[in-house]
């Protein structure tokens, strides 16, 4: 990947609380965006990876989540922390991924990756680190186009499977948001509280995001089924076409 790496050697821009509150929280995430296996886990995935376009789309996220994995590391360092190798909600997740099918296993992906998007924007919002926003720059952008694969998987469902994206259909994803959105504030709301961010603002954005992802979704699937999105992005984003055939 050819792109401008953070300043890892700016002067510290937090201390204090602050700072030790960012350091286990960037190793969490360290661990859990991309730290631990970066590729599908469930006992069904061959279901999905038996579709070459797919693999390889499935595979150049993987390698972001790694990259991500990698920016963290380098974060943590900078925050006087050292990497951990496991935690009891990853482990949690990972146990929830392989157990309950690749269909699950996408879904809850989808949601840690709409929550994460809203750790790092406030991450980047709040944190006055040059190094930690430049991080975070990256991140989110590879964030947006993993959002957007997503969604573009999903739209390939409504247009081959015949899948309504309705009321309850919404209900029911605003809800999984709320509730992977509760999962990682439980875990990292002290650190983000410590930098100025408030739980109105944490969840004011998981509702706004999730709708805006709910809407987004609903628009493509009315436009043309070659019309597929098309958002600037990292690698992912510049390579998503999903194939018609999705089969999940
Ligand atoms: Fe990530
Ligand atoms: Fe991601």
């Amino acid at each position: 990947m050819n792109r401008q790496e953070p300043d890892w050697n700016a002067p510290l821009g937090i201390s204090g609380q602050a700072l030790s509150k960012l350091r286990k929280s960037i190793q969490q995430f360290q661990l859990g965006d991309g730290g631990g296996p970066a590729y599908l886990i469930a006992w069904n995935r061959q279901s999905v990876l038996s579709d070459p376009a797919l693999k390889k789309l499935i595979d150049l996220w993987f390698k972001e989540e790694r990259e991500h994995s990698r920016l963290l590391g380098f974060a943590l360092k900078r925050f006087g922390g050292v990497e951990i190798k496991s935690h009891w909600s990853f482990e949690l997740f990972c146990g929830l991924r392989k157990f309950l099918g690749v269909g699950f296993e996408l879904h809850a992906l989808l949601g840690t990756e709409i929550v994460s998007h809203v750790y790092y924007k406030m991450l980047r919002k709040h944190g006055q680190d040059t190094a930690l926003r430049g991080m975070c720059n990256l991140i989110i952008r590879d964030e947006t186009g993993h959002i957007a694969f997503h969604k573009a998987r999903l739209a390939a469902d409504a247009r081959n499977c015949g899948k309504i994206y309705g009321p309850l259909w919404s209900a029911l994803f605003r809800a999984r948001g709320v509730l992977a959105g509760t999962v990682l504030w439980i875990n990292h709301r002290s650190a983000l509280l410590a930098l100025g961010a408030t739980d109105a603002e944490f969840y004011g954005w998981i509702w706004r995001d999730t709708s805006a992802f709910i809407n987004s979704l609903r628009r493509e699937v009315h436009q043309h089924k070659d019309d597929q999105s098309r958002t600037r992005g990292g690698l992912l984003t510049n390579n998503i076409s999903v194939p018609e055939k999705v089969g999940m």
